[in-house]
């Protein structure tokens, strides 16, 4: 019988072609997963890295609910063009606390992975309220609402126990204070202890991003976009060449 006449066999039972498909793609899939469990670790320790603090994680939030993902993505590939455009290319460390992680591959704007710290607050707000008076060609929608949408905090501390729940490291004493850290973060000259907030939330933004009394959901989402990228100390990092 010669081997074209031994496939025949095969393609012409369902279940034998069937059970032999699944062989196939059962070695295939054996290969690419089993490495992972062997390896202590998938993703490297990054210094810097940290939970985002309760505002940041609000503000993370509203960029969800109002689609900013649509149009931008949060990871810079490791290639030239891109590195030189956006800064470093984006470590699994750096989103190791996204639940769910913004990458994304739609880049109607541009990547946002390391936009903290590259433009003031001011800019930012001006810019939400109305694109086209920063970048006169704009097509991204005015977020001038986000000013008039006052946040309480009243529910940081679920928000950060849920969090916790998924992996995220908050500790007791980070889910006890979450809503006073929430307050604080946005009032730079209130009678806060911004110490303490600094301690468990290093390099954290302290600013009344708004320029306007109380929290915003425009605070909120400006304090996410200024700490964006900017957890690693990339003039210090190296990269390990094991992994
Ligand atoms: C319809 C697509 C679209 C949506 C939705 C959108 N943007 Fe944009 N965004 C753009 C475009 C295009 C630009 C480039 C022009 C500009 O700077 O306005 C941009 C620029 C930006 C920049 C400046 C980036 C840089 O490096 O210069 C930031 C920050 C930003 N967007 C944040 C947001 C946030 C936050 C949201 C959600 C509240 C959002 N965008 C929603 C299209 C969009």
């Amino acid at each position: 019988m010669g081997l074209l006449d031994k496939h025949k066999i095969l393609e012409t039972n369902a279940t034998l072609l069937l059970v032999g498909s699944l062989v196939v793609v059962s070695i295939g899939g054996i290969v690419e997963i089993a490495p992972l469990f062997y390896l202590e670790n998938t993703i490297e320790d990054v210094d810097g890295v940290r939970p985002y603090s309760p505002l940041e994680l609000a503000g993370r939030d509203i960029y969800i609910r109002e689609g900013c993902y649509v149009c931008h993505s949060q990871m810079i590939r490791p290639m030239r063009d891109e590195v030189e455009r956006y800064g470093h290319y984006s470590l699994a460390a750096e989103s190791r606390y996204d639940h769910p992680f913004q990458w994304g591959s739609k880049r109607t704007g541009p990547d946002l992975a390391r936009v903290g710290g590259r433009y003031s607050d001011e800019w930012h707000v001006q810019h939400l309220i109305n694109p086209k008076s920063m970048v006169e060609e704009s097509i991204m929608p005015p977020y001038g609402f986000l000013m008039n949408n006052m946040l309480t905090g009243q529910y940081m501390d679920d928000l950060l126990r849920t969090h916790r729940r998924v992996g995220v490291p908050y500790d007791d004493e980070m889910i006890a204070s979450a809503r006073a850290d929430f307050v604080a973060q946005a009032d730079p000259d209130g009678n806060h202890d911004h110490g303490a907030l600094l301690d468990r939330y290093p390099g954290a933004v302290i600013s009344n991003f708004d320029r306007q009394p109380g929290v915003s959901e425009m605070d909120a989402l400006v304090a996410y976009l200024q700490i964006l990228g900017t957890m690693v100390d990339f003039s210090t990092f190296t990269p390990d060449p094991t992994r």
